[in-house]
């Protein structure tokens, strides 16, 4: 029994459990009801009385050793409750999943202000508020026209509005420094309209101007079709004649988008044409509010909303999505640059 009890002695100091599970095994193997320890003292109950006396203190301490090892390897491996000193596991992995995402709109406007500092646009900004002059009387909009109505426009004072497009910026701009100007000028919009999945109050717009001698409606044209490269990858665009007060001529550039698939035909009406801004040469009325004498200078002028490239490039199909801060939304944004 003796030699049993040094052989189980032995064994038990290299015992070891990397889970609880792994722990209380090795408990039931040595000190379970049929354990290896437990059978050793049935043993001793057959054992002549004074070899007794002697063996049961050797089993007693072979018990408690084992007893203490086993307990040592749970403590090591339990989960402790939160607030005992071992419940900081530093071999956890990082919890990465609750990093941020950039949201889409931030996306889309970080590409479109890339393409366009790579042809030389430096970036412009102007208030939200603003003034009657900057974003209607100087860029020709008639005293009567639609756009300063109620229905469009939040006034904040008589005379003072949300800014209704980023185009006041280009009348800052204008007035303040010397051509050449070649900027671009992110920025929120707002517009008193109801709504739906297909516009909104608040959206964003870049806007882009460039202003110097002999600027011609082929360079718009050229710039523009650069643009739906880099943006799109399509390489096919056309020009089709609008109206905006601040520019003449003025067009509407819509994009080769393809009928090859079912979303093509649904979001291009099954024309393969998707419209993606509004441009045009900035008129000459503009100019001289401005105080740029159009006799010497021309300049061209586009415009685009951000929330409609990013619902064409990412397939959002509803504009209030990117303003409810709904996660399972913006998650699916994550890791995309
Ligand atoms: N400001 C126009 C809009 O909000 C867009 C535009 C900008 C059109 C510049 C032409 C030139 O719709």
């Amino acid at each position: 029994m003796q030699e049993k009890v040094n052989a189980l002695l032995e064994e038990i100091k290299g015992i070891a459990a990397s889970t609880a599970e792994e722990a209380e095994h090795l408990r039931i193997k040595y000190l379970g009801r049929k354990g290896s320890i437990t059978q050793l003292f049935d043993d001793f109950k057959q054992l002549p009385g004074d070899v007794k006396r002697e063996m049961g203190k050797v089993l007693n301490e072979l018990k408690t050793k084992a007893t203490d090892r086993i307990n040592a390897l749970k403590e090591h491996t339990e989960v402790k409750p939160e607030g005992s000193s071992s419940a900081i596991d530093l071999s956890l992995p990082v919890r990465l999943d609750s990093l941020g995402s950039r949201h889409p709109v931030q996306l889309v406007r970080n590409r479109i202000v890339e393409i366009f500092t790579q042809l030389g646009f430096n970036l412009s900004d102007g208030p939200e508020i603003e003034d009657d002059w900057h974003n209607f009387s100087a860029l020709n909009f008639p005293e009567e026209h639609p756009a300063r109505d109620m229905q469009d426009t939040f006034f904040v004072d008589p005379g003072m509005a949300l800014r209704t497009h980023t185009s006041s910026v280009q009348v800052r701009l204008m007035e303040t420094q010397e051509p050449p100007i070649r900027s671009i000028m992110p920025g929120r919009v707002f517009r008193n309209e109801a709504v739906s999945s297909r516009s909104h109050c608040i959206f964003h717009q870049v806007e882009g101007l460039y202003i110097d001698k002999d600027v011609s409606f082929a360079d718009l044209k050229q710039t523009l079709l650069h643009f739906a490269r880099e943006m799109f990858g399509k390489s096919k665009i056309r020009l089709r004649p609008s109206y905006f007060p601040f520019t003449e001529p003025s067009a509407e550039m819509d994009v080769y988008w393809g009928l090859k698939t079912e979303t093509d035909y649904r979001i291009t009406k099954g024309t393969g044409w998707l419209e993606v801004l509004g441009c045009g040469m900035v008129d000459p009325n503009v100019l001289t509010n401005c105080g740029i004498n159009p006799e010497v200078y021309s300049g061209y002028a586009f415009g685009m909303g951000i929330e409609r490239m990013a619902m064409l490039l990412y397939g959002i199909d509803d504009i209030r999505m990117y303003f409810e801060n709904d996660q399972r939304f913006l998650k699916q944004f994550s890791g995309v640059l």
